[in-house]
């Protein structure tokens, strides 16, 4: 368990209940902590506290902390829309509870981090940690020589006022390079390519900071201790 928790939260992370029938059960006061009714879906209980259901005790399940390879024409929301969730690619209990740590677009394939722990999720996406993810880019015109020095100093997407941060440009051959970003700005990779007048035709991510994409499309696996605790603080 995280060192404090919502009530409500914990009541979903120990038991096969929803927020709202959690909320359900604390309202009928069947919810104590260390022996006194909570009602208030909000209240923080904290490692040490024991917390009852109907007298049951309830031990929150760990943190879940998930690799997927996304397939293209998936969504990285937890709803069917145009296309279906990622999430059916989860093969874990409670799927949809979890949450993904930096979105990929419906076109984009490769690798998307899911957990339900938001501290964890939110020291991958903080600006400031500067975390470098890795895309490999499929260009529609061969690559200019003058586009790395570009991205290097920073380029002016539309609608911005500032330019993106330092980024990497390793060529690969004509219309394939490697781009590093720090940042993670809605639909950046695009819009960069956009801002140097060419265009993305397809776009793979393979790494997240140390950790690397090294299972098969529409495949998952747990991370081991080691890559989670990249990102613990
Ligand atoms: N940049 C994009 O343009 N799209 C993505 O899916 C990720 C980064």
């Amino acid at each position: 368990m995280m060192p404090r928790m919502r009530i409500d939260k914990f009541i979903c992370k120990s038991t096969q209940l929803t927020r709202s029938e959690a909320s359900t059960f604390l309202q009928a006061q069947k919810v104590c902590v260390d022996g006194k009714v909570f009602t208030n879906g909000a209240t923080q209980v904290y490692v040490d506290n024991e917390v009852t259901l109907d007298g049951e005790i309830l031990i929150a399940r760990p943190s879940r902390y998930i690799m997927v390879h996304k397939p293209r024409d998936t969504l990285c929301s937890n709803i069917d829309e145009v296309y279906p969730s990622l999430f059916h690619h989860v093969g874990v209990e409670k799927a949809f509870d979890l949450h993904v740590a930096g979105r990929l677009d419906a076109d984009t394939t490769g690798l998307v981090l899911v957990t339900d722990d938001g501290r964890w999720s939110h020291n991958i996406i903080m600006p400031d940690n500067e975390c470098e993810k890795v895309y490999r880019v499929t260009l529609r015109d061969p690559i200019a020589e003058d586009v790395a020095l570009q991205f290097e100093q920073g380029v002016l997407l539309r609608g911005q006022e500032t330019l993106t941060l330092p980024a990497k440009l390793e060529i690969v051959s004509d219309h394939e390079v490697l781009l590093t970003l720090t940042q993670g700005k809605f639909q950046q990779v695009k819009r960069m390519f956009r801002a140097v007048g060419n265009r993305v035709h397809a776009l793979h991510r393979e790494s997240i900071g140390q950790i690397q994409l090294d299972i098969e499309v529409g495949q998952w696996r747990h991370l081991t201790l080691d890559e989670i605790n990249l990102f613990i603080s």
